[in-house]
C-alpha cells in the first residue's frame, strides 16, 4: 500500500516545478503506467503536456479507440496512425532482438516528429521500478526506457512513477479516478503484439494474435491474471469441415505475478480452456490448433520474444 495522496501531491509538485512554462511530451500507450504518468503531468501543467499515442498496428483490439475516448479531455492529445510504416519496417525481420530494435527505432521516429512539431522541452515517461531494474540488469531491452531521450535534445526527463511497483501505480490510477479499463489494464509490452508472434511480423499473424487475445482476456477476466493473452507460434495441420488446413498454432498464456520479474502459469479449468479453444478456432478460419502454456517464469519469460 502506498499513501496515494502524498504520491500524487509530490508528483504534481515535482512536475510543475520541473516544467515551469515549458512544454512536455509523453508517449501515451493507454497502459496503466503511461496513463498514470500522463494524468499526473496533465494535472500539473494542463495543455502544456502533449500526450502522443502512436498506433503501431501492434496494439490490442479496441485500444486506439479506447485511448481516444478515455483521454478526450486532454485537447492536446495526438494520435498518430503509423501501422503501415511499422509493418513495412518489420518486413523480413525474424530475430527477436532485431524486431524490438526496429519497432523501437520506428517509434522514436514517429515520436520525434511530433516532439519537433510542438517544440517539446521536456519528456515525461511512465517508467516504473521493475522497468529500471530489468534494464539495468540487461535482461531485455525495454524501449520505454531507452532511446527516446537521446532522439530529441530534451532539457530534462520527468518520471513521476519511477519508484512504484505496478500494483502501486494502479492504486495511484484509482485515486486519480482513471477509468477501470485503464487502472486495471493488464500490462502490455511496448513492442506490442510483435513479441507475441514468432518469426516475421505480418498483418495476418498480428490479426490472429489480436482477435485471439480478445477472446482470452474476455474468458479469463474472473481469474484476475497478471497477464493473459494469445501468441502465434507457427503453422500445423488441422481439419476444418471436410478440408485439411495448414493453420496457425495459437498458444494461450495466463500468468500470476507481482512485478513481472517472476511469474506462475495459472491453473485453469478444462471447460474454460475448451471454451477458449472453440471460440478461437470457431472465429478464426486460419487457426488449426490452440495450446495452453504451463511454463512458469523462470524458465520461460512471460512474452514469447
Ligand atoms: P518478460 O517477457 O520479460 O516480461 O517475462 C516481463 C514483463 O514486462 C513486459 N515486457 C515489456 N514491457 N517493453 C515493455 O514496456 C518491452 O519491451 C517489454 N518486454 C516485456 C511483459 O509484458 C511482462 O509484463
Amino acid at each position: 500500500m502506498v499513501d496515494t495522496d502524498t504520491v500524487i501531491e509530490d508528483a504534481v509538485e515535482e512536475i510543475a516545478n520541473a516544467l515551469g512554462d515549458d512544454t512536455a511530451i509523453i508517449a501515451l500507450s493507454g497502459g496503466v503506467d503511461s496513463s498514470t504518468a500522463a494524468a499526473l503531468a496533465y494535472e500539473a501543467v494542463g495543455e502544456q503536456l502533449v500526450p502522443v499515442y502512436v498506433d503501431t498496428g501492434l496494439m490490442r483490439k479496441g485500444e486506439t479507440e479506447g485511448v481516444r475516448e478515455t483521454f478526450s479531455y486532454m485537447e492536446s492529445l495526438r494520435i498518430v496512425e503509423a501501422s503501415e510504416r511499422f509493418f513495412d519496417a518489420l518486413a523480413g525481420v525474424t530475430d527477436p532482438e532485431e524486431k524490438r530494435k526496429v519497432i523501437g527505432e520506428q517509434f522514436i521516429r514517429e515520436f520525434e516528429t511530433v516532439a519537433r512539431e510542438v517544440d517539446a522541452d521536456y519528456l515525461v515517461q511512465g517508467t516504473i521500478y521493475p522497468d529500471r531494474i530489468e534494464s539495468e540488469g540487461n535482461i531485455k531491452s525495454h524501449h520505454n526506457v531507452g532511446g527516446l531521450p537521446e532522439a530529441v535534445d530534451f532539457e530534462g526527463i520527468v518520471e513521476p512513477v519511477r519508484d512504484l511497483y505496478k500494483d502501486e501505480v494502479r492504486e495511484v490510477a484509482r485515486a486519480l479516478d482513471l477509468e477501470a479499463v485503464v487502472s486495471e489494464r493488464m500490462p502490455f509490452p511496448g513492442p506490442g503484439l510483435a513479441v507475441r508472434v514468432i518469426g516475421e511480423v505480418t498483418p495476418e499473424k498480428v490479426e490472429v494474435a489480436r482477435e485471439a487475445t480478445a477472446v482470452v482476456e474476455d474468458e479469463l477476466e474472473e481469474y484476475e491474471p497478471w497477464q493473459a493473452f494469445a501468441a502465434v507460434l507457427g503453422k500445423a495441420t488441422g481439419v476444418k469441415g471436410d478440408n485439411r488446413v495448414h493453420g496457425w498454432v495459437v498458444a494461450v498464456r495466463s500468468v500470476e505475478s507481482r512485478d513481472g520479474m517472476t511469474a506462475r502459469a495459472q491453473e485453469l479449468d478444462w471447460q474454460t480452456l475448451q471454451r477458449i479453444q472453440s471460440r478461437i478456432t470457431g472465429t478464426l478460419d486460419n487457426v488449426s490448433r490452440v495450446v495452453y502454456d504451463v511454463t512458469h517464469k523462470p524458465p520461460a519469460t512471460i512474452e514469447y520474444e
